[in-house]
């Protein structure tokens, strides 16, 4: 295992000899936001158990890596060049070059001796994401930071943010004051009247996250689930529920009747004011509306949804649900933003034709993505049921943590997110994601071992060419990955992978 890079490159060509360095090596040439996030990283390792840990605290002089714009190369491609005394690191752009900076990252902290090498790569698909849901946890800043930079030692180069449920409202919206003062607060009734770990994110907050994760070339999309998962909001301003509430935010965990009401034009005011506060803060062109585990129990006794229902001309009370997705939408549209929506956007859709912009996340099965492409939409893979639900249990044992069934790390390998799609269908699949849930998670090192290793596994699936990929090969690399991963104080799943 002389490299041992996660995800596998495209290529590596041995070659005779060694680089063989004391410190870190002087970093020349273009890319130096690059090189300047990868001297933190190294500095940040003297901290570590490594055996060779003293290379760490300092340069040498006598090594270089040298680092060429090079504009035949994509825009996530880069090549290495390992010689003797010097690396020569090739990319299109920044992206490309802090990928094979990561993968120089890898190498560095396994040890002070790296095979000389020329390194060829590229990605397999455009997305890779990964999502955390910070409203039934509310994770740390410094939390959130570790583990962005822990995705894109990897290549995961999304960061969706779950920002809002029903158990936590985690954004600052000027004009909606209450959404975080009552929103972001929960009882945990395992207490008597003890809250639970409450609060938001300031924009400050969210700002820092924004400008680390972009320096690491991560793009962070926010996700502010409507019209269902509404209990916080709900709470904070009942008269946008179908009934007037009372509500409460929600302890338990589960799926709720009440959702925001659709008759109410009132929710497209708090959308509007929620929409503007994320095209300030978050530069990525996507903004996730949710949109899934809508129930219509509310709509279907409530008379302005049913007027809403007729002045629309549909039949169906989950007509309303594709209704609210087309309308929120095309209110992105115009701030210069695309929608994504859980899979279930495009259900009771027959009456209305969704705005083929729109990028369906396919999470029920692979179904709802298969679905979504014969209609042309853009989709990104994250089934539940094939590898992707880092909340459910890394294997049978009933005394693992996690939630709802078992997902495997070779799962997480082998999902395949264009199987049994024509061509043309599969050049719509962007990519795939994991996600973790946070019901049964009750600290970062929790998450972190839900998370680790299957999204180190998701991150090869991803990237490395289908015809490199080979998880017995991804299993005897792990073993020494696994040890950078202790470097970086990251917890992780040990038990056999299956
Ligand atoms: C989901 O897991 N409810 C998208
Ligand atoms: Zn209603």
């Amino acid at each position: 295992m002389p490299f041992a890079i996660i995800p596998e490159p495209a290529l590596i060509q041995e070659r005779d000899g060694f680089f063989e360095y004391t410190g870190l090596p002087v970093i020349e040439g273009d890319f130096q936001n690059e090189a300047s996030v990868l001297k933190e990283q190294f500095a940040q390792a003297t901290q570590t158990e490594a055996p060779h840990s003293s290379i760490f605290s300092g340069t040498d002089a006598a090594r270089k890596i040298i680092c060429k714009k090079d504009e035949s190369l994509g825009a996530e491609a880069y090549t290495l060049a390992i010689g003797r005394e010097t690396i020569e690191l090739r990319a299109g752009c920044g992206r490309g070059a802090y990928h094979g900076l990561q993968s120089l990252r890898q190498l560095f902290l396994s040890s002070e001796k790296i095979p000389c090498a020329c390194i060829e790569d590229e990605p397999r698909f455009g997305w890779r994401g990964f999502m955390l849901d910070a409203s039934r946890y509310f994770y740390s800043v410094p939390f959130i930071k570790k583990l962005i930079d822990a995705l894109s030692l990897h290549h995961i180069n999304v960061f969706h943010w779950h920002l809002t449920d029903d158990q936590g409202w985690r954004l600052p919206v000027p004009e909606y004051p209450l959404l975080t003062e009552i929103g972001s607060k929960r009882t945990d009734r395992r207490f008597s009247g003890a809250p639970s770990r409450c609060g938001f994110y300031t924009e400050g907050d969210i700002r820092e996250i924004v400008s680390f994760a972009s320096v690491r070339h991560v793009e962070v999309t926010p996700e502010i689930d409507f019209p269902g998962h509404a209990s916080a909001i709900l709470a904070a301003y009942p008269d946008l529920g179908c009934t007037g509430g009372p509500y409460r935010v929600e302890d338990r965990f589960g799926i709720f009747d009440d959702v925001l009401c659709a008759g109410n034009d009132a929710i497209f005011d708090l959308a509007d004011a929620v929409f503007n506060t994320l095209t300030r803060l978050f530069p990525s062109p996507y903004v996730h509306i949710g949109g899934d585990e809508v129930r219509v129990t509310r709509w279907s006794q409530c008379p302005k949804c049913n007027k809403r229902l007729a002045g629309a001309g549909l039949k169906e009370m989950p007509e309303l649900q594709s209704w609210i997705t087309v309308k929120l939408a095309s209110m992105l549209a115009e701030k210069g933003k695309t929608a994504i929506g859980w899979d279930e956007v495009l259900e009771d859709s027959s009456r209305y034709t969704l705005p083929k912009e729109i990028a369906v996340m396919s999470w029920r099965g692979a179904e709802g993505g298969k679905a979504a492409v014969k209609r042309g939409h853009p989709v990104i893979m994250s089934p539940s049921t094939d590898g992707c639900y880092l909340d459910y249990r890394n294997c049978g044992d009933v005394e693992e943590p996690g939630q709802w069934g078992v997902s495997t790390a070779r799962q997480s390998y082998s999902m395949n997110p264009v199987a049994g799609m024509s061509e043309n269908e599969a050049a719509l699949v962007m990519g795939g994601q994991c996600n973790l849930w946070s019901e049964l998670i009750y600290a970062g090192k929790i998450a972190e071992y839900m998370i680790f290793p299957r999204i180190v596994a998701f991150a090869e699936n991803m990237w490395t060419p289908q015809v490199r990929k080979d998880f017995a090969n991804f299993a005897q690399k792990l073993t020494v990955h696994r040890q950078r991963l202790d470097m970086l104080d990251i917890a992780q799943y040990r038990g056999r992978l299956k």
